[in-house]
């Protein structure tokens, strides 16, 4: 079974014993309620690395205060076996104390401006920075060689970015590509809060990205291909947070560059969902 570990000081002294060994080291982070997308990331690191660390840990700076944090779904002992089965090496489950030791209020904070403050940031206040703080401490503690992250979180991907650059972290990033079941919906622990009529009308949230870079292709303004997909969902019984097209980069998207991406947040049910799509304007979209 694999190992688990809830103390900091026998994280390092693993980690130190690895890294005396030459063994180069992957970090997958998450919040457990682990899906076949988290096990995508340990096997993209597997490749990649000499062993392979999970961390476990919901942390509760990242959600705010009406948010999921008290019912998002806590199922350890299936996401160890699943860690085990995919190949993990060591799952790292701190307690709140371990991640934060001067306690949440006292906690210092890591902000990443600018790309932190649209799209879902505009929408969750206070949300990246409860993400840049925890992955921070979690490059702390693990220090990897490799991390991988969703490509999903497509916002996240880009905030942790600039941390990793801004604080020279020594590691390199990997971004996978997003798991979706057969029917096109992105794979997310949310998913489970949809009753049987929501989890069937979800799908139309990818559906809706797909036309957007469709009518794009065609030469429909991005704005434009916007607001046919918000106005899309809304028909399907979606409460929309935003459909926007931007540059790989999350600036905003020029007419005439070549590659663009579709980000959504909607709720369904009162079950928050995002998905995103990035696509070249002169091919289908790129994987993931
Ligand atoms: O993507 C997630 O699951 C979380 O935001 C992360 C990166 C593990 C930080 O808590």
């Amino acid at each position: 079974m694999i190992e688990t570990v809830d103390t900091l000081s026998v994280l390092r002294a693993r980690i130190l014993e690895w890294k005396r060994a030459g063994l180069r080291i992957g970090l997958v982070p998450t919040m457990g309620n682990l899906h076949a997308g988290h096990f995508s990331l340990v096997e993209a690191l597997r490749a990649r690395v000499d062993r392979v660390v999970a961390s476990v840990f919901v942390n509760p700076t990242q959600f705010g205060p009406n948010e999921d944090f008290a019912r998002y779904p806590r199922t350890p002992e299936r996401d160890a076996e699943g860690l085990d089965a995919a190949g993990c090496d060591l799952l790292w489950l701190p307690t709140v104390e371990a991640m934060y030791p001067l306690g949440l209020h006292n906690a210092v904070t890591v902000r990443v401006p600018g790309v932190s403050e649209i799209l879902d940031g505009a929408h969750r206040p206070g949300h990246f920075d409860g993400v840049a703080t925890v992955v921070a401490r979690l490059l702390n503690q693990v220090q990897p060689d490799v991390a991988a992250f969703g490509r999903k979180d497509y916002q996240q991907l880009a905030v942790i970015s600039h941390l990793v650059t801004d604080l020279a972290f020594p590691v390199d990033l990997l971004p996978v590509a997003i798991a979706r079941e057969p029917d096109g919906l992105a794979m997310s622990s949310r998913n489970q809060y949809l009753d049987t009529a929501s989890r069937a009308r979800a799908p139309a949230l990818y559906r809706s990205l797909l036309a957007l870079a469709q009518a794009m292709r065609s030469g429909s303004p991005a704005a434009e291909a916007a607001s046919q997909a918000i106005a899309a969902l809304r028909a399907e019984g979606f409460d929309v947070d935003y459909v926007e097209v931007r540059a790989p980069d999350l600036s905003p998207y020029l007419a005439g560059q070549p590659v663009a991406v579709a980000l959504a947040a909607a709720r369904l049910g009162g079950t928050r969902l995002i998905d995103n799509l990035e696509f070249r304007l002169d091919a289908a979209p790129s994987a993931g």
